[in-house]
């Protein structure tokens, strides 16, 4: 199935179609997913919400983010479409609130929030609600397939092919001999993250140094013209890019470039997309710094780098999981035991700890080591808890608002003391969560539309 029949639609954003062909969907995790049909006109879209309304009601950012302004935009280009709307047919999903409830009530809000708004906004156009799967306790998939007219709702919940596993725990050793036999990181990309945690870059010795590199210049360049970088015009040489973008676009970009020639060689136990690892690395550096910016709490680029290396410990241990993925997928599928407790009972070693063995044999600064050691234990870190926290809360978001089809890892967890560990109140989230460009990660990054 080619791109164009089957689209992902990305958070903030809705899509339509008229001509009776291919599908469109959207993965859901705290989001609220609306299909919206007319069957005589064949006219029918999808549209993906962040949140209930805008915070600040006067000026929304990207009205198509929230339920409140969104959803009248989404009926009115269905009626200008050819929809008759009072023929519309309405499908909902989302607002999951997977994990511990007491912890993620603020999430269940948000939400539970957004699908109030979406039903009485629902009502005032007299759409009939054909199916609403809402609440729920797994992230879910909602589907429209427009050559048959209708529109699925699963749990994404996906069985593993194998039903058993014979595969027996990895020692310690042959742990330690996976993380020495790992493609060794491109040197640029090492001295670039000691420059960052430094504070301390020379930018002539940085473009010299990338563009005596081809690869690494090929892929920066190809970032920069991403829809990731949201960059209008063509950007041809490294020079232009570290003219147009500056200097700190230019370190985050040469340090993802580098770090997506090293992913891809480890997916098939977390991700069975090629491609997820890195664009989930993306998202939590990109979450991370913007946070960072909001909290005061680290140095943004700094932030971005520990963000973008937290799941590095996955390289690490994914032939492993691969091996015994029927057991993680046993004990992850409730939702009440995480990643990192599977790992620990399966392989007797977590990713955080496993990337904090990988980080250290690339002796990358002890700030970042500890980010990467914590990211899902942030209270424990010893020195360099909010730079932790900040990765924990990233990653937490990108699970919440940019859900992928991959293993779900945050079945438990202390919302509430993370965000006094950054001295955020819950009111505080969702001007956060509108503040990131989530409709750009899910832009080009090499990664088609029906791997996800
Ligand atoms: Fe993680
Ligand atoms: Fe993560």
């Amino acid at each position: 199935m080619s791109a164009s029949h089957s689209e992902c639609v990305p958070a903030g954003t809705y899509s339509i179609r008229s001509d009776q062909k291919g599908s469109l969907k959207a993965y859901l995790g705290t989001c609220v997913g609306v299909v919206l049909l007319d069957r005589i006109s064949h006219v029918g879209g999808l549209m993906h919400l962040l949140l209930p309304e805008p915070p600040s009601p006067d000026n929304p950012w990207q009205p198509e983010s929230y339920a409140s302004t969104g959803l009248p935009i989404f009926i009115e280009a269905l009626a200008a479409a050819g929809a008759q709307i009072d023929r519309l047919e309405a499908f909902v999903a989302g607002g999951a609130l997977t994990g511990r409830l007491s912890e993620t009530d603020l999430f269940l809000d948000i939400g539970g929030r957004t699908t109030d708004v979406v039903m009485d906004v629902l009502r005032r156009y007299g759409i009939a609600v054909k199916r609403s799967e809402t609440g729920g306790l797994f992230n879910m998939v909602i589907e429209v397939a427009f050559a048959v007219g209708d529109c699925s709702i699963e749990p994404m919940v996906a069985a593993p092919a194998a039903s058993d596993s014979n595969a027996k725990k990895p020692s310690r050793e042959e742990i330690i001999q996976a993380a020495a036999r790992i493609r060794a990181v491109p040197q640029v990309a090492l001295k670039i993250i000691r420059m960052i945690s430094d504070d301390y870059h020379s930018m002539i010795d940085i473009a010299a140094e990338v563009r005596q590199d081809q690869v690494i210049s090929a892929r920066v360049l190809s970032l920069a013209n991403s829809a990731m970088i949201g960059w209008n015009d063509t950007i041809d040489s490294v020079d232009e890019a570290l003219m147009v973008l500056g200097e700190k676009a230019i370190l985050r970009l040469v340090v993802s470039a580098s770090m997506e020639l090293f992913f891809p060689e480890s997916e098939r136990g977390y991700s069975q997309c090629k491609g997820r690892l890195f664009h989930h690395a993306i998202g939590v550096g990109l979450v991370a710094e913007q946070l960072a910016r909001v909290t005061g709490k680290s140095d943004p680029g700094v932030a971005y780098t520990a963000g973008l290396l937290h799941d590095i410990g996955k390289v690490v241990l994914d032939h492993f999981v691969a091996e015994n993925i029927p057991l993680f997928y046993r004990l992850t599928r409730s939702g009440t035991v995480g990643l990192e407790r599977a790992e620990t009972e399966i392989l007797g070693i977590g990713h955080s700890e496993a990337g904090s063995m990988l980080t250290s044999l690339w002796h990358l600064p002890g700030n970042l080591i500890e980010a990467i050691s914590y990211h899902h234990t942030p209270e424990k870190a010893p020195s360099e808890h909010k730079l932790a926290s900040i990765v924990c809360l990233a990653d937490f978001l990108v699970s919440r608002f940019w859900v992928n089809r991959e293993m779900e890892h945050h079945g438990t967890f202390e919302i509430t003391a993370l965000l006094d560990l950054l001295e955020l109140s819950p009111d505080q989230i969702p001007a956060i969560v509108d503040s990131i460009a989530w409709h750009a990660l899910s832009g080009d990054l090499n990664i088609r539309h029906e791997d996800f």
